[in-house]
């Protein structure tokens, strides 16, 4: 009975390498290693040019006969390997990973994309043979350091399903421009759910986000910069699309630059659009963003000039009052001896001197002060 049972649990494999049993087949056991990605063989004798196909792909040479590297073969897809030796003539396939659970319960329709600059998300369906009780788990794995992150932010369907998650900060998911393999592992008291992947570089999936315009402008020049914010593209061109106030909408191209330079302005409205250099991803437009260029100037010059000048007012009145209070007290300690003073000057002055009243000041009172002062230095 025993032997029966392992009969039953070894005919699959058996199955599956039973072209690589002949003892006279020059490579033997075929088999894919999942953690170096390579699908490797032991060799039966001289053997000269072995190749390897991934399903309908061209055919990659073998690495001094003893392996092929796969880097990006997928876990959880089904796929046929085919080795082909040229001498002498020999050919073998074997599937991996091998055909199990039920293949209608895994997620399908996964894709994947970048957004919002920081945020990447995931959504799938349900399998169409699901079992009622399937859950789904997203996982994400570095292509080339193979650190793994679960995803913690799901979006439900009405039965509680994972449908969709979310990775919230990607900026320390990649720093580097290589690619993500994406999986949905499934769950399920009622049968074996089979995973589901893709890999993909996330420069690519990137839906970018357009750049929020910011405007410094006066009467003439409206100078509008902007800074394009993304993780994983870096080379952009923009299109502006311009609308006056007066004229038809006019679009402006803008090559790998983050500003430009409006001339006789007015009020306008402007729209932004990026493209990405090699990829030419296209976002969709920025929400229409409003200037209003010479009126802001001028009500900012116009107020501007107004509290300069009533500035310079307070400031001469404050001045002139000073000047007087300042004469005042000098008159009030210089002028008291002149009415008794011999004229200082000489004989062509009047002899008679005016006497001087407190309160009051005349314009002679004034040149007589300053008589005084200059003859004191
Ligand atoms: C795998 O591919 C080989 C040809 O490359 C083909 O002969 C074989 O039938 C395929 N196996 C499956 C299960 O499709
Ligand atoms: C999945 O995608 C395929 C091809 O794009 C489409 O035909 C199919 O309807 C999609 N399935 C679901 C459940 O959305
Ligand atoms: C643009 O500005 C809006 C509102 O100030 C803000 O919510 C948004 O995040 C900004 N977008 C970018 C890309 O900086
Ligand atoms: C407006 O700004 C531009 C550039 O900043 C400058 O060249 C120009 O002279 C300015 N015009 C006026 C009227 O201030």
């Amino acid at each position: 009975m025993a032997v029966l049972w392992l009969m039953l649990l070894l005919m699959p494999a058996s199955c599956l390498l039973q072209t690589t049993q002949d003892p006279n087949s020059p490579i033997k056991n075929v088999r894919m290693d999942p953690e170096h990605k390579r699908l490797t063989w032991d060799l039966n004798g001289n053997v000269d040019q072995i190749s390897c196909i991934e399903e309908s792909r061209l055919p990659v040479q073998a690495k001094n006969n003893r392996y092929c590297s796969f880097e990006l073969m997928s876990p959880c897809k089904v796929t046929n390997y085919t080795v082909t030796v040229t001498d002498p003539p020999f050919s073998t396939w074997i599937l991996f990973p091998e055909p199990d659970g039920t293949p209608g319960a895994a997620a399908e329709n996964l894709s994947c994309r970048v957004h919002d600059v920081d945020f990447l998300t995931c959504d799938w369906t349900v399998g169409r043979a699901a079992p009622q009780d399937v859950q789904y788990q997203l996982y994400v794995e570095d292509g080339t350091t193979l650190e793994r992150r679960k995803c913690l932010h799901y979006k439900t369907d009405d039965r509680g399903t994972h449908v969709g998650c979310r990775f919230d900060d990607i900026s320390r998911l990649s720093k580097y421009p290589h690619g993500l393999r994406f999986t949905v592992g499934g769950t399920s008291g009622a049968a074996r759910v089979p995973c589901t992947d893709v890999f993909r570089y996330l420069s690519a999936i990137e839906k970018l986000t357009p750049p929020n315009i910011t405007v410094t402008c006066n009467k003439t020049h409206s100078f509008m910069e902007w800074k394009m914010l993304s993780y994983f593209n870096h080379r952009f061109n923009y299109e502006l699309q311009i609308q006056k106030s007066t004229e038809a909408a006019a679009t402006e191209t803008v090559k790998e630059h983050t500003s430009f330079t409006l001339l006789n302005t007015g009020a306008y409205t402007v729209r932004i659009r990026v493209r990405e250099v090699f990829d030419e991803l296209l976002s969709e437009w920025s929400a229409p963003q409003r200037f209003e260029c010479d009126q802001e100037e001028d009500m900012h010059t116009r107020s501007l000039r107004t509290s300069l000048l009533a500035a310079l007012g307070v400031l001469l009145a404050l001045l002139l009052a000073l000047l007087l209070c300042r004469r005042f007290s000098l008159m009030q300690k210089v002028l008291p001896p002149i009415p008794r003073m011999k004229n200082p000057i000489g004989d062509d002055f009047p002899s008679t001197l005016m006497p001087w009243e407190a309160g009051r000041a005349d314009p002679e009172d004034c040149a007589v002060a300053e008589v005084q002062v200059v003859k004191e230095t």
